[in-house]
């Protein structure tokens, strides 16, 4: 099962950038771990600051991998282009937090990606990653949804 978590803007810091908000885990460490916990899996890993970037990944992997778990970072708030990506591909997308974006500032509090993804995943730390890949790991495909957006 080809499983790919792609990762916005700002997303390369983590470890360095606000570690009240966001931890001192490098997402490359945190990774390894998934790699471990997740043996079963195909795990990827792609991160980009360019919206552009991370549109031409969604393209690439939207018609042939299980599922993808994104963090669009503040792209989230913003992007109809991003949006209208996840629209536009077959693979279920769970869209993952790493803060609970709901407690933070009102424009955090709307996601232009929600509408077309699977769930959202928010608030639990480097751990909303771990409990997207295990509905992946758990659900048979025809319950992910594979093939069709809702
Ligand atoms: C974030 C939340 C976003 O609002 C913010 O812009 C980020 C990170 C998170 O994982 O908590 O860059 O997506």
């Amino acid at each position: 099962m080809k499983i790919l978590i792609l990762n916005g803007p700002n997303l390369n810091l983590l470890g360095v950038r606000e570690k009240s908000v966001y931890g001192s885990e490098s997402f490359e460490s945190y990774f390894e771990e998934l790699k471990e916990a997740f043996p079963a899996m195909e795990l990827s890993y792609f991160q980009s600051n360019t919206e552009g970037v991370l549109i031409d990944k969604l393209h690439e992997v939207g018609f042939s991998y299980k599922g993808i778990v994104f963090n669009g970072g503040a792209y989230t708030h913003t992007s109809v282009a991003l949006s209208d990506a996840i629209k536009a591909i077959e693979a279920p997308v769970i869209e993952v937090h790493i803060s609970n974006v709901y407690a933070r500032d009102a424009f955090r509090h709307k996601s232009m990606l929600a509408p077309f993804c699977k769930g959202v995943i928010t608030g639990f730390g480097l751990e909303s990653y771990r409990l997207a890949l295990q509905y992946f790991e758990r659900m048979k495909p025809k319950q992910i949804g594979f093939g069709s957006k809702k």
